[in-house]
């Protein structure tokens, strides 16, 4: 019988896509998919470290794999990501369990890496966490998880320093693929049958900085834009900063490109704003959301929130919440800063109590939650577009898909076939926080 892999993922979309190239070059060694971890041969866990909670969550897995390790030697356990990148000699001492640790720069070379690990007669853990290896170009095979919607990394690495990541520590200095690299990747995955992409990066309008290109992103949108069969491009993330004015009309006037737009605001404070590095104020903000607003009235503008940097006052906190009220996003990501040593806030003196955070985190979801629900209603009795995703998660009878604006949809069957991938129009009849519900239409 062949021998068997598991991947358990955390993290971002970066690292969900990293995920899909690990298992790619196992299942060219001729390893199978194992549903459950606990029988497979090889298990890797690919890492964050963004927020101490997604490590605490992350080192209780890597706890589980001890019995598994005890009871079968053989087993391979990998560590991956940026947990393994950051603290790799760490988690070796202290999880013997652990055989190989992947930094965050060895995903293409991992099938090397592998082999050789279980070609060694001698069976040495090893660390692999130089960041310098990485290539700018990735060739080697992948498994997608979806069967209509790819990941495609267009950059790797961060050079923002916002004070308070870890991700530029993790995952080094921006490096750009070229964009014959990315249009070839797109063209094979739509033959394929894939309507929908999403280009990768930490910060997608710096895409070709590093090679000294000019207006790189926008160029590469177009050309993206004009792939035969291509429904929908996404991107993420976008940084306002580097957000400008012609981007935001490209979008407006292209075929495909969602009229999503994610830019994440941190803090509605401008000292918090500047204490952040983030190189924008509010009001440079508000302007942004303004254009976008004025160039695609309907735009669906969400954003992510870290409530508690240090030295954030109830005032600054204040500015937050009005904020958040004036734009109205349809979706917040809202985060309690966490204290990432290394980084520069963590030196910060002025750190908020736990319960302080906790506090204005709730009043933060409260507004919102009730935002999300006020954008929402506005779409009952609207004919949306959605690019179906199958039955939805706990009854196959009502089936579910997104709209350019990367809202859920609910529909009931209702005796008819659906096409996973195909686009659909759906008349919503009701809405809710997380969700819309809806009657597919002929
Ligand atoms: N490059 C992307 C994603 C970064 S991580 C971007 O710039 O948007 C995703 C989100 O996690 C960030 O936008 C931020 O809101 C949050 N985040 C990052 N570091 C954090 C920290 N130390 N504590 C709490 N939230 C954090
Ligand atoms: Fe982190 Fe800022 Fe880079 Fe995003 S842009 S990954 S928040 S340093
Ligand atoms: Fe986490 Fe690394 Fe992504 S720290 S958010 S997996 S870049």
């Amino acid at each position: 019988m062949s021998k068997t892999y598991h991947i358990i993922n955390y993290g971002c979309q970066m690292n969900e896509s990293d995920s899909e190239h690990f298992a790619g070059q196992l299942a060219d060694l001729g390893y199978g998919y194992a549903q459950d971890f606990h029988q497979a041969d090889v298990v890797l866990i690919n890492t964050c470290c963004v927020r101490e909670s997604a490590e605490k969550k992350i080192l209780g897995k890597i706890g589980e794999m001890k019995a598994i390790k005890a009871a079968n030697p053989s087993k391979v356990i990998c560590v991956a990501g940026c947990m393994a990148q950051k603290d790799g000699e760490k988690l070796l001492r202290t999880y013997p369990q652990i055989d190989l640790i992947i930094g965050t720069a060895h995903v293409n070379n991992f099938r090397a890496i592998f082999q050789s690990y279980v070609n060694s007669k001698k069976k040495d853990k090893k660390i692999f966490s130089d960041l310098q290896n990485d290539p700018q170009e990735f060739d080697g095979s992948f498994v997608r998880k979806s069967s209509f919607s790819a990941w495609v990394p267009i950059m790797y690495g961060c050079n923002n320093f916002c004070t308070y990541c870890i991700v530029p520590y993790v995952r080094g200095r921006e490096r750009s693929r070229s964009k014959e690299s990315i249009i070839a990747e797109i063209t094979k995955a739509t033959l394929q049958g894939f309507k929908e992409v999403t280009l990768l990066g930490q910060n997608v309008n710096s895409y070709g900085n590093d090679q000294k290109q000019v207006n790189a992103f926008s160029d590469l949108l177009k050309a993206v834009d004009n792939i035969p069969g291509i429904e929908r491009v996404r991107y993420m993330t976008s940084h306002p900063r580097d957000m400008s004015e012609d981007l935001v009309r490209t979008i407006a006037a292209s075929k495909h490109i969602c009229k999503h737009f994610h830019i994440p605001v941190q803090s509605g404070s401008n000292k918090i704003i500047k204490a952040m590095n983030r190189g924008y104020t509010r009001e440079q903000y508000l302007e942004l959301v303004a254009n976008i607003r004025k160039y695609v009235p309907d735009a669906v503008v969400t954003t992510d929130i870290i409530v508690g940097f240090p030295g954030e006052t109830e005032e600054d906190f204040a500015a937050t919440l009005q904020l958040v009220d004036e734009v109205c996003y349809d979706v917040a990501y809202t985060f309690i800063y966490s204290k990432r040593s290394g980084t520069p806030a963590a030196k910060l003196t002025e750190q908020v109590p736990l319960a302080v955070k906790k506090e204005r985190l709730n009043r933060l979801m409260e507004l919102q939650n009730n935002n999300s629900l006020v954008r929402n209603q506005a779409l009952v009795g609207k004919v949306l577009e959605v690019l179906v995703e199958g039955p939805s998660y706990n009854n196959p009878n009502i089936w579910s898909g997104r709209t350019d604006g990367n809202k859920l949809v609910l529909w009931p069957l209702a005796d008819r076939k659906y096409t996973i991938g195909a686009k659909l129009n759906v008349k919503i009849e009701a809405a809710q926080t997380w969700l819309l519900k809806g009657s597919a239409q002929a």
